[in-house]
């Protein structure tokens, strides 16, 4: 299995090209589920994940071409069902269900089961799927969901949940009536999809507020539409800068969407300078300990709490970093205690003293951000770090290591 090798101390410098949002191209390419026809997808990252979502619609009959730019039309689904052997790779399977549902009025998509950062369950996807009218029953590890046609209901998310908010909103476009989903999730990935289905005719409001009001049609007609820039990968090159003391422009961002990493950045002390769609971060001094406590949008990232907590490890003092959103996503910690970390657990909380320096070490990834974070304090550290399980952050970065080598990082990586 392929491993990067990091030789810490390089002071990252340059400018680096954001691709486009992972989050965001997963319900994208599922939305072609929803019409018939060719739709046009831009800025399609290249990643695992998309692999794998290609790999689970073309099973149901979809066909698609094309890698940057996907043309994909799923005019000739031939199956209604997600197995569990795609599913348990990757929990945003789960976002076929409610178009399947919408479109072919049945559909039987394998529970995801837990993951490496919490129980993340689904029960609020099938409640409110339940609350459009379909016939749901969970069997054989499966959710079964059956409806001749999904009717509006008012529904009213317990938790903000962003793929399910994406799930139902997919499934409410074609649904006899009014839906209105309420404490509905507002990260910007559901404002590309809002934006991509009312492209193809769907009658949506509100996206990117808590209370979107989705007016069902008859059906849904082909689109061309772009996939927003990766957020969290653009907040990570900036904390790149930040902790190796560099100097980095991050091209094609949208400085909107990582607004509340921008402000922590501010207050530890790292340089900021918004330039249209182009951020410069240029560290230099050691960084400040801030506290960062996750929220979802447009508070502070989970997707980039792991990241901020490699920037702690090594600033000036004492910062308390508070999960809110998943219940285990602290897996990053004990790895950069290897490191030389000094970093305590206390329940949802963890308290890191920032050292001097960290100190290279072979370590694993156990999931995607985490994998992220690792990277980043190998590249601050001294000496040489190993990182092995690859498989997570190909997940979700594109060609980290050679973005980070053009950026003068000194990362390979090598197999076996
Ligand atoms: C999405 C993102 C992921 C990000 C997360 C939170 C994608 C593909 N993934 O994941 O990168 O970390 O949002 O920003 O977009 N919950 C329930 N029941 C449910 C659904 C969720 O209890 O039916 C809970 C989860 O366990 C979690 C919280 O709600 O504690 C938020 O999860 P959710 O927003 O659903 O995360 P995902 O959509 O899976």
């Amino acid at each position: 299995m392929d491993k990067i090798v990091i030789v810490g101390g390089r002071k990252l410098q340059g400018e680096v090209r954001i691709s486009g949002a992972k989050n965001a191209a997963l319900p994208v390419l599922v939305s072609s589920l929803l019409v018939d026809g060719w739709n046009t997808f831009h800025n399609i990252p290249d990643l695992l994940d998309i692999k794998t979502i290609r790999k689970l619609l073309n099973g149901l009959g979809v066909k698609i071409e094309g890698k940057e730019t996907v043309r994909i039309n799923a005019g000739g689904l031939t199956g209604c069902e997600a197995s569990y052997d795609l599913v348990r790779t990757m929990r945003a399977s789960i976002l076929v269900l409610g178009p399947l549902v919408a479109r072919m009025g049945e559909a039987r998509v394998s529970l995801p089961g837990g993951c490496a950062i919490g129980a993340r369950p689904v029960n609020l996807h099938i409640q409110a799927l339940r609350d459009l009218g379909a016939e749901v029953t969970l069997r054989d590890g499966y959710v079964e969901a059956k409806a001749s046609r999904l009717k509006g209901a008012t529904i009213y998310f317990d938790i903000t949940t962003v793929t399910g908010t994406e799930n139902i909103m997919m499934a409410a476009t074609l649904a006899k009536g009014q839906t209105i989903l309420k404490n509905a999730a507002r990260e910007p990935e559901i404002v590309n999809l809002a934006e991509v289905l009312i492209g193809m005719g769907a009658r949506i409001c509100g996206a990117g507020t808590d209370v979107i009001v989705i007016d069902g049609v008859e059906s849904l007609h082909p689109v061309e539409a772009a996939v927003i820039p990766d957020r969290i990968e653009a907040g990570t090159f900036l904390l790149a800068a930040g902790m190796t003391g560099g100097d980095i422009r991050v091209l094609g961002c949208d400085p909107l969407h990582i607004e509340a990493l921008i402000a922590k950045l501010r207050d530890a002390g790292v340089r900021i300078e918004l330039d249209g769609e182009a951020v410069r971060a240029a560290g230099g001094v050691t960084a400040r300990s801030v506290d960062v406590k996750t929220l979802p949008y447009p508070g502070f990232p989970t997707d980039l709490q792991a990241q901020i907590m490699a920037m702690m490890a090594i600033a000036n003092g004492l910062s308390v970093i508070t999960e809110t959103v998943f219940e285990n996503r602290f897996m990053h910690v004990s790895e950069m205690m290897r490191m030389g970390a000094d970093i305590v657990i206390q329940g949802k909380s963890a308290i890191v003293r920032g050292v001097p320096k960290l100190h290279g070490a072979p370590v694993m990834a156990t999931d995607l951000r985490a994998s992220a974070s690792l990277i980043l304090a190998g590249l601050a550290a001294e000496g040489t770090t190993t990182l092995s399980r690859v498989y997570h952050i190909d997940r979700g970065y594109q060609q980290i290591e050679k973005k980070l080598s053009a950026l003068g990082a000194d990362i390979r990586r090598v197999s076996g």
